[in-house]
This record gives C-alpha cells, structure tokens and sequence, in this order.
C-alpha cells in the first residue's frame, strides 16, 4: 500500500510512488479513493489539487490502475483488463495547460483527413500563447515576402485557413466563455483512437457563480474529406436563466504558430465574401499570393433547440457569427451540432460556392460519426499492431498510426497533388514543407495503403520540371529535388535561420542536403518493390530515375590522378555540418552516406533499366533527357567514388572528417544538461559546430538504416575498400559517442543500429525514447509545432521490421525476430507484392497465414506457406 502524502507536490509524490513501486513485478494497481468522475475513474484530489493518478502510474509504471468500487463491482481480473484496454486505445489528457504545453496536446489531438488538419484545441478557443485552434488544408501554401536586415526573405506556408470550429456560450448576456484557468474546474480530453472521436469535457465555474458541464465532440469525416463536425453540450447545473451560444468563422487568423517566425508577414489570405442564411453561415477569401481560392460554410442545428428561429447572424472585421439565446433549467442538456466544410480551388472544378453548399446540405454529425467509425475499424482491421504486453508501446503505436492517416488518408483518392509533411497537417514548423521523412513513412503506407505511398511519389514526379530548373540552376544536369519542398517544389529551405539562443540570424546552408534527391530514388525503387506497381514504375519511376542518376553523374567530378570521383558541395543529413571550418565555400566532400547510396543507386538503376523492355527504356530517356551512355559513366562512378575511411576502419562522414577536434561531451553537459541542440549552444559561444566532430543525427552510418546490411557491403567493396571485421560496432559506437540527438530521426537509427549489433538493451532505450518523443515533447516545445511524422512512420517500420524481424527488401521474404523482452507476442498484417499476410510473432515461435502460396525464410531457413493455412515455425 502506497500512500499519497498531501505535504508534498503532485511531482514529489509521483517519484516517491515510483521508487516504491520500481524493481516490483506488479500487473496492476488500485485506487482506493478516488472521485467521482465520468471521464475518469482514478482522479484524486488533494488539498485543492488534483491529478489523474491512475493515467500517471500507467505512464510511469506502465500498468492499468483501476479503481476500488470497480473491482468490488466486477471483479480485480476483469477491472483490470478493461482498463488496459482502454489505456491501449485512448489518447487521454486531464487538467489544464497552458503555453508550449497545451499547443503540444493540440498536435497530438489533432483531427483530420489527409486533406485537412485540424489541431485539437478547445472550440473556445482563439489563438493566443496558451491556445492554438490551427486549421490546415494538404497543398494550400502562399509566398510572402519579408524584409531581414535590409534582405527580402521569401517564405512560403502552409495556410493557416479561418478557424471555423468556434463555439461558445454566455451566461445572462455577458461576454462569451473564454479558457481561462480562474474559470475551469475540471478538463479532461480524450481522444478515442478506435473510432477518431476527440471528446472534452469541461467542468466550469464562472466569476459570477454559475456553474456548467460542457461536452465538445470533434470528428473528422474520413470519406467525405472536406467535412467535420462538432457535438457541444450544454449543461447549467446550479441556474436557470438566460443562456446564449456563439458560433463563428473567423478570417482573421495568421501563421502564428510558431514563435521564432514571427519576425515574417505571416497574414497570408484575404478575405473576400461573408454571407448567411436561415442557420449557415459561409466565408471565402484568397491565399495572398498562390491566390488559392477557399469557401469554408458551417450549419448549426439542434435536436433540443429551434435554432433557425433563434439565431442572429453578425460580422464583424473578418469574421461571421451566428449566435442565439435560451432559457435554460439547471441540470438539463442542450445540444447543438455543427458541421462545418471547406473547399479550395486546388480540388474542385465547380462552382466553390455550389460545392460547399452542396456538400453542407449533405453532412451530419451522424454521417460524420458513423464514417469515421467505419473507417478506423478497417484502419485497425488492416493495419493494427499488436503488442502484447506493453500497454505504452501498444497504445503510442497506434496513436503513431493514427497520426500517419491524420496526414494522409485523403491522398487516397488520387486526387490530391501533395504528399506528407514532416510535421503532419498538425502545426507550422517548418512550414509544412515536405523533406526526406517521407523515407520514413513510405514503407508503411506501401505496405498498408499503396496508394497513399504512389501519391506521395506523384506530388515529386508533378514537380520534376522545378527539380530539372534547379540542377540547371546550380549548373547541373537531370533532376535535383530541394531539401524543402512545398506548393510548386521549388526549394523552400531558408537562407538565414535565427538562432534561439544568441538571437542572431545564422545563415542556413541545409538546402545542400542533395540527399534528399537519393531519397526520392529510393522511394521510388523501394515503393515498387514492396507493391509490385509497375506500372508505376514504367509510366514515372524510370524517368524519375534516371532523371536523378543524370544529376549525380554531373556532380561527380572525376580525379584522374587517383582514378577516383568526389562529390563536392554537399551536406549529409547532419545538420551540425554545412561547411569545413573557415572555408570560403559550402558544403562537404564526399558525404559518406550520399556517395554509399549514388553507388547503390546507379548499380541499382542499371540493374532496373536491363530488365525493362527497350520501349519503355526509350521513352524513360526520352523523357528523362538521357541515353545509355549515361549507363556507361553511372557505371564508372559507381565503381570509384571515394570514401575517407581511416586506420581503424572508421568511415569518415565526409573527405577531412578525422582533422576535426573533439568535443568535450561531458563539460557541455555539465554547463547546459540538454546539449542535443549544441550547434545552437556553439554558435553561442561564438564557436561553429563545422569545427568538430560531433553530429546532430545518424549521417555516416544511415545506409545501413535504408538498406540490408550485404548491399551496402556490396558497395563498399564495389568501390574498392576493405573493412576490418570488427568495423560496424567500432563504427557505430564512434558515431553514438558523437551524437547528440539534436533530430528525433536519429534514435530511430541508431535504435535499428544497436539491434543489428546486438546490443538490444540500447536499441530498446532508443526506440522507447523515439516512440513517446512527441506524447512527452521530449524537444521541449516541437510538438506544439507540430508533430514529427519521420518518427512516427519510422518506429511502426522498427516494429515489424527489426523487432518483428520482416524484411522484404532482399529477394524473398525473410523473418528474424528480435522482440524486445517485455513483448510476449506481436502481430500485424501486411501486404507485400499482392500476397496479404498476417504474422503473430513471439520469443522462439512464430505463426504465419498468408492468403497464397509462398515462400518464406525464418531465421535462414526455407520454408513453405500453403494459402490460407497457418504455419507455425519455431526459431531461435
Ligand atoms: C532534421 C532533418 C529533417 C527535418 C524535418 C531536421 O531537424 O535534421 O533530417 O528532415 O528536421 O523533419
């Protein structure tokens, strides 16, 4: 029995609860005196405070807490099994927030689509420090041009559209219910992952005494994607009287979002047209400069009110507001739903106008509910993992996929000309710009949702003719894709970058990651392989291809002296080095990673392109602006790129790496504890990051993260060099010793990393990191920016592929399990080339269904699946 001691704060008790209970084989624990709550059964309250203690030991402890009266009621086994399950589906939040806090549970609440975004904010809410109610639509950005220092900035955003998920109530005529801190008893917020629900429930008491509960409901409707819809309840519980409810569209909104970018324009529409009638409401405007045209219409209805009636329609500045009053008796609920639609000119041909109205007429929040429901049970269905065992892991898997469809279900449809940002549809860090992560996330949506991952490489093959504009721009050939990529994939990467901790403008020279080009590639190949699309592959991904290879052959500048070729003027994908230490020019030689993948890439294409029938070879190159010669020269270089790697088998992360000087971890350490972003706390102190060996993320050592070890071996002896046997462990705890951390796209290597040397605890530690970094903000304030989707995607690819053990990316499919020890069993479906197979996975055994016949080898060893059948296989 551990008690809670009202002497000490929520934090001391916690840890004294902690350090009781670490180290003791407990399965659950029980509250005994909890109160009396509909949201939660484990909220305690003491000495005015009160927390959800049942949610903190969970997280803490990782057990189910039940309470007292529920195990008297059905028994401890039942009571706990309920509420591990429940854990294992809910995204639960309890209390109130205020600041980087509460914009981070936004990100993680958020609703949405694929085609909008919605941030899970209180409907109450209007932007300010403590409250974010952002509103995104896939593909909307607009330029606008921002004088720095006597420099135009250019920057282009992805739209914060009107926030029309406003609604509020007032008490006997005074102003409408804001969030604020002196008026909330009680807030709990729920986001129910098996059917995409956000529910929040407020318990208030006003200034004046009148007390209320007040339920929203958010839901997003999945098919039907330009639609959502809002539950509010209203319950008096201590007055009758005069109660008013508001319901807005507000165009008054800008990109405010992120702090550090508020020195840039950041009102990036117009507004152009308001209107009303009987219970709707309507407001169009233009992006400024992209001039996308939107039309967002909501409709308020009631089943317990005569709204049309009642309501008044007013506008002010740029905003239009419905709002109607009601006698209300205490203890009664009144319930209004509104449903909201938007539509851009980017995805539809008719009228906006028509369309919206159309569309409005249509929608309910019961279609909406019922849709949404629909659709996360086929999501679960087709693309749950289970993990038995392990009710954090379980339940931030699927808050991770949950977020992966969030940001992308809508690309579906084929109709949408835009991919995956790095930080969802969920926040405005950088911009909404798409980058590399796509990597990360692709192997999931390939495996589960083909035509998510095909959308995802259109949005680059639709932008191909920038790609080719910017190679020729910097005097290159073929296609060069920009690290940061937006509406017309132009390169969106900013010129200057301001430094949190000196408040200087730094110059940013992370356009140079040309690896992002390598990336594209390899989606590509990778997409193919796991699908089977070859279509695909003939209609785009060759001339893609060789598109890419044509740029890599002009950035390859041949030594005759040493036979060898280098590539000059990059950066690999550690930010913390742009250039060497007091050199006039940017960029690094040689980048380890990039000429790895160059080698694999033109081995590899030239592998794809002998397989292809002449004709659609012919017409690639037409297209791609090549011809076989370019074989013939991708050939040489495949075979001669240089690499740095010294005596003790160390590759250099680029040409020079080694006559960098080292670092002294541990004194940054002690002078500022979190040093993972040290290139800002070096830049303060007036050094460079350029001069020393130390990375913000996984850079020399990621090919061995995207390909199977024996390729990339392949290369290395193709290009000449020898290892010494020993070399991948001295490599990877020489680089883990170097790195900070300072990206969350580096646990998730190095987790991969660790498990292929077979330090399990380490991968482990780094894959619990990489999968609660964004449920605990581990940056400290990202996530209020948004989340981070390359993670996200990256530990469900973890999962099933290095712990699960299903690899896809050799010949055939092969299984080496690796469960990390707390994991009784996993299991998940997957699709792979047209044969649909479900594993279940535990220490030792294994069980396989596919719906074909097949092949597959476990642990090295063949073996055959008949269709349908399951076949069980033990391995060591
Ligand atoms: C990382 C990049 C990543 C970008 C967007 C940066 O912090 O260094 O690798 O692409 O974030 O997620």
């Amino acid at each position: 029995m551990i008690t809670y001691n009202p002497k000490f704060s929520i934090g001391d008790n916690l840890e004294n609860i902690k350090a009781a209970l670490t180290g003791l084989p407990i399965d659950a624990a029980i509250i005994e005196n909890s109160l009396n709550y509909e949201f939660s059964d484990t909220i305690i309250g003491i000495n005015h405070q009160k927390i959800d203690i049942g949610l903190a030991i969970a997280n803490m402890m990782n057990v189910p807490v039940v309470n007292l009266q529920t195990v008297k009621e059905i028994g401890l086994e039942k009571a706990v099994e309920q509420k591990a399950e429940y854990l294992k589906w809910h995204l639960d939040y309890y209390g109130e927030y205020s600041g980087k806090r509460n914009y981070g549970q936004e990100a993680m609440l958020t609703i949405g689509n694929g085609y909008f975004g919605l941030r899970g904010a209180y409907v109450e809410s209007t932007a300010n420090k403590d409250n974010y109610p952002g509103m995104y639509v896939a593909g909307v950005y607009n330029q606008l041009t921002t004088n720095i220092n006597g420099r135009d900035v250019v920057n282009e955003d992805l739209v914060n559209l009107p926030n029309a998920q406003y609604i509020s109530f007032g008490v006997d005529h005074q102003q409408p219910f804001t969030i604020k801190k002196e008026d909330i008893q009680d807030i709990y917020r729920s986001l129910n992952l098996k059917t995409g629900v956000l529910t929040t429930t407020l318990h208030i008491q006003l200034s004046t005494g009148h007390i209320l509960e007040v339920r929203a409901t958010k839901v997003a409707n999945m098919t039907n994607w330009h639609r959502y819809s809002i539950k509010y309840e209203l319950k008096p519980i201590n007055f009758s009287g005069s109660l008013q409810l508001y319901s807005e569209i507000d165009g008054s909104v800008i990109n405010g979002n992120v702090d550090r970018y508020k020195d840039f324009n950041q009102k990036h529409i117009d507004i152009v047209g308001m209107s009303a009638h009987d219970n709707q409401i309507s407001l169009s405007g233009q992006t400024k400069t992209s001039k996308v045209d939107f039309v967002i219409n909501s409709k308020l209805t009631s089943q317990t009110v005569d709204v049309q009636k009642l309501i008044d329609t007013t506008t002010e500045n740029q905003m239009i507001r419905q709002s109607l009053s009601i006698n209300v008796e205490p203890g009664q609920s009144y319930e209004f739903e509104k449903c909201v639609t938007i539509f851009t000119s980017q995805n539809s041909d008719d009228n906006l106008e028509t369309a919206a109205q159309n569309e409005l007429n249509d929608s309910s929040l019961e279609d909406t509910l019922a849709d949404s429901k629909k659709f996360w049970g086929n999501v679960w269905n087709k693309s749950d993992i289970q993990i038995q065992n392990d009710i954090t892991s379980q339940k931030l898997t699927r808050v991770n996929i949950y977020h992966m469809l969030v940001t992308s279900a809508a690309l579906a449809s084929g109709k949408l000309d835009s991919s995956v940002g790095a930080r969802g549809l969920h926040g405005e860090a950088y911009r909404g710009h798409i980058f590399w992560d796509v990597t990360f996330d692709l192997p999931f949506y390939a495996i589960h949702y083909p035509a998510i991952a095909k959308q995802c490489l259109l949005y680059r093959y639709n932008r191909i003719g920038e790609a080719r504009k910017y190679a020729t721009s910097e005097d290159k050939q073929g296609a060069m894709y920009p690290w940061q990529s937006g509406m017309y994939g132009d390169e969106q990467s900013q010129f200057v970058h301001l430094n949190p901790v000196s408040g200087e403008w730094d110059p940013d020279n992370s356009r140079l990651q040309r690896h992002v080009s390598l990336s594209v590639a390899y989606d590509v190949i990778n997409y193919v392989h796991i699908t089977g699309d070859h279509d695909f592959m003939q209609k785009y991904g060759l001339e893609m291809l060789l598109s890419i290879c044509k740029f890599w052959v002009s950035m390859a500048d041949y030594d005759k002296s040493a036979d060898r070729y280098d590539i000059r003027h990059v950066m690999g994908p550690d930010e913390f080095h742009e250039e060497y230490p007091n050199a006039d020019d940017h960029g690094l030689t040689n980048n380890a990673y990039t000429n790895i993948m160059v080698s694999w890439l033109f081995d590899k294409v030239a592998g794809l392109v002998a397989n292809q029938k002449a004709a659609v070879v012919d017409s690639a190159n037409k297209k791609a602006g090549t011809d076989n010669e370019l074989l013939d020269k991708m050939s040489d270089i495949a075979h001669k790129l240089r690499l740095d790697i010294n005596e003790e088998g160390i590759i250099g992360q680029f040409s020079g790496y080694f006559n960098l000087s080292k670092l002294n971890f541990d004194s940054y350490r002690k002078k500022y504890g979190d040093i993972s972003r040290i290139d800002r706390l070096l830049k303060g102190e007036g050094k460079s990051p350029d001069s020393y060996q130390v990375a913000k993320q996984a850079d020399t050592l990621m090919a061995y993260y995207v390909l199977p070890f024996n390729e990339v071996q392949n290369v290395i002896t193709r290009l000449g060099y020898e290892l010494p046997a020993n070399f991948f462990t001295t490599n990877l705890r020489f680089y883990l010793d170097r790195t900070t951390h300072g990206s969350t796209l580096s646990r998730i290597v190095y987790s991969v990393l660790d498990e292929m040397d077979g330090n399990m605890d380490q991968s482990w530690q780094l894959f619990s990191t990489a999968l609660f970094s964004d449920y605990y903000d581990i940056q400290g304030g990202t996530t209020a920016e948004g989340i981070h989707l390359g993670v996200m995607g990256a530990t469900l690819e973890i999962e099933t592929k290095c712990y699960g053990g299903v690899r896809f990316d050799t010949d055939e499919l092969s299984i080496n399990p690796h469960l990390p020890s707390l994991w009784q069993k996993l299991s998940f479906k997957q699709t792979y080339q047209g044969i649909n197979y479900k594993f279940e996975i535990a220490h030792h055994r294994l069980i396989i269904t596919a719906d074909k016949d097949t092949h597959v080898k476990v642990a090295d060893k063949a073996y055959s699946i008949s269709k349908n059948k399951p076949t069980e296989i033990s391995y060591k």
